[in-house]
């Protein structure tokens, strides 16, 4: 495979190491200026400042502009049937989320659309929404079952996952969520669907290896902190590392379990009281925040600066899902870190990078430009890392690159 060099870098900015980053640490990143990057076989060979090396190598000239490493959205729920349009009027005239929920609708009629929906539907469906995070420069994502709640749709959702990340140049990692809502069928016999999970779905999974990860979301109406507790342990007996949807409306103790779990990461966080955040801290949990949600359910913001302050790392992810965040853009995700999370845009750089990777067990190889790592990397038509996070609305991604791939941008294709 030929080599590609990146020339005339303005600024190429990036954390740096294999591991998240937190407290003062998630700010300071390195910064190269009039600098260049070489690729070889789709990993970095090598980047410097000054006068590249002499290389029998494809030159892309970055015309003067920032590079940074591409984006990771460390949440998502990805696959999907149907949309929930008809829930805007509702939430105007202020029935909430969980209302919603409770009255059947909400993820509850995402499931039915998910159960309907053929493999071959969902994979395109999501094969656009792939190929629209890659336009606005995420390079590899984390994508949740959790629309099926039964055997057959659980799995079908999974293997979706698993053909696209074959397929699609975005790189996915599977996390099980079959913990998402309590199933109508089993409306009267909680106790059966959480033995149906732990005992038939989660086996399964894990035998057909279609899942990294297990989720559950722990919230009031949904599962309990004990029932939460339970279904991540059946999950660990069988290979699957937790993760957790923590505090997103009411603060039951998801936030907490973390520890007693070893969860690599919570998610939402928007309400997590102090002693979730210290046993995050204790437990080296990467905190998943998700400023999207909280901007498209009209909620408050989750308490970032205080989960730096006390050494807790943070990503930041989109969430996309029909309901509560009908987007997957993460420039906007990017946007909002600085304005309501009050993240400088080094600390939101990290967070959407290299411990976006560490959320999904991802940071050896990817999340920053480093010798050695994946070449996932943007060009931004942007002078530096300022005016990624300062303007708003337009996507600013110029040139996507995934394992040394240019998949967007001038050049496109030229060396696959
Ligand atoms: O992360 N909170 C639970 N799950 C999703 C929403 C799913 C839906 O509404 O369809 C979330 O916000
Ligand atoms: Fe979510």
């Amino acid at each position: 495979m030929k080599k590609l060099l990146i020339n005339n870098i303005g600024m190429l900015a990036s954390p740096c190491g294999k591991e998240a980053r937190r407290g003062k640490a998630q700010g300071e990143i390195r910064i190269l200026r009039k600098a260049w990057l070489l690729i070889e076989g789709g990993h970095i060979a090598a980047l410097g400042e000054g006068e590249p090396p002499a290389a029998d190598a494809v030159i892309l000239d970055a015309g003067g502009k920032l590079v940074t490493p591409g984006l990771v959205d460390a949440h998502t729920h990805l696959i999907f049937g149907g949309w929930r349009q008809n829930e805007l009027g509702l939430k105007l005239h202020g029935v909430t989320y969980l209302e919603i929920l409770a009255q059947g609708g909400g993820i509850l009629s995402t499931v039915k659309a998910t159960r309907e929906a053929t493999e071959d539907e969902l994979f395109a469906k999501a094969w656009d929404a792939l190929d629209e995070m890659l336009d606005l420069g995420v390079t590899t994502a984390e994508a949740k079952s959790g629309y099926g709640l039964d055997l057959e749709t659980e799995l079908k959702q999974l293997r979706v996952i698993r053909r696209l990340h074959e397929e699609h140049p975005v790189d996915l990692a599977a996390t099980f969520l079959g913990a998402h809502a309590l199933p109508p069928e089993y409306k009267e016999d909680r106790e059966a669907y959480l033995r149906l999970l732990c005992e038939r779905v989660i086996p399964r999974v894990a035998e057909e290896k279609l899942a990294e990860f297990c989720d559950v979301f722990c919230e009031t109406g949904v599962f309990s902190a004990e029932e939460s507790h339970r279904i991540l342990e059946a999950g660990k007996r069988f290979g699957l590392i937790p993760k957790i949807h923590a505090d997103e409306i009411d603060p039951i103790g998801g936030s907490q379990l973390t520890e007693a779990v070893g969860a690599i990461s919570a998610e939402h966080l928007i309400v997590c009281p102090p002693e979730g955040i210290a046993a995050m801290a204790k437990a080296g949990t990467v905190a998943c925040c998700l400023p999207a949600t909280s901007f498209y359910l009209g909620s408050t913001f989750a308490p970032v600066r205080d989960m730096i302050a006390a050494g807790v790392p943070v990503a930041l992810a989109s969430d996309f899902n029909p309901g509560s965040c009908p987007s997957l853009n993460l420039q906007f995700v990017m946007n909002l870190g600085c304005l309501r999370y009050k993240m400088t845009p080094e600390e939101v750089l990290t967070g959407v990078t290299l411990n976006a990777a560490a959320a999904i067990a991802r940071a050896e190889n990817i999340g920053s430009l480093e010798e050695r790592k994946l070449a996932d990397l943007v060009i931004w038509d942007a002078p530096d890392l300022d005016y990624i996070c300062y303007r708003m609305g337009s996507n600013l991604a110029e040139t996507v690159i995934k394992k040394g791939m240019i998949k967007k941008g001038y050049l496109h294709g030229i060396l696959d």
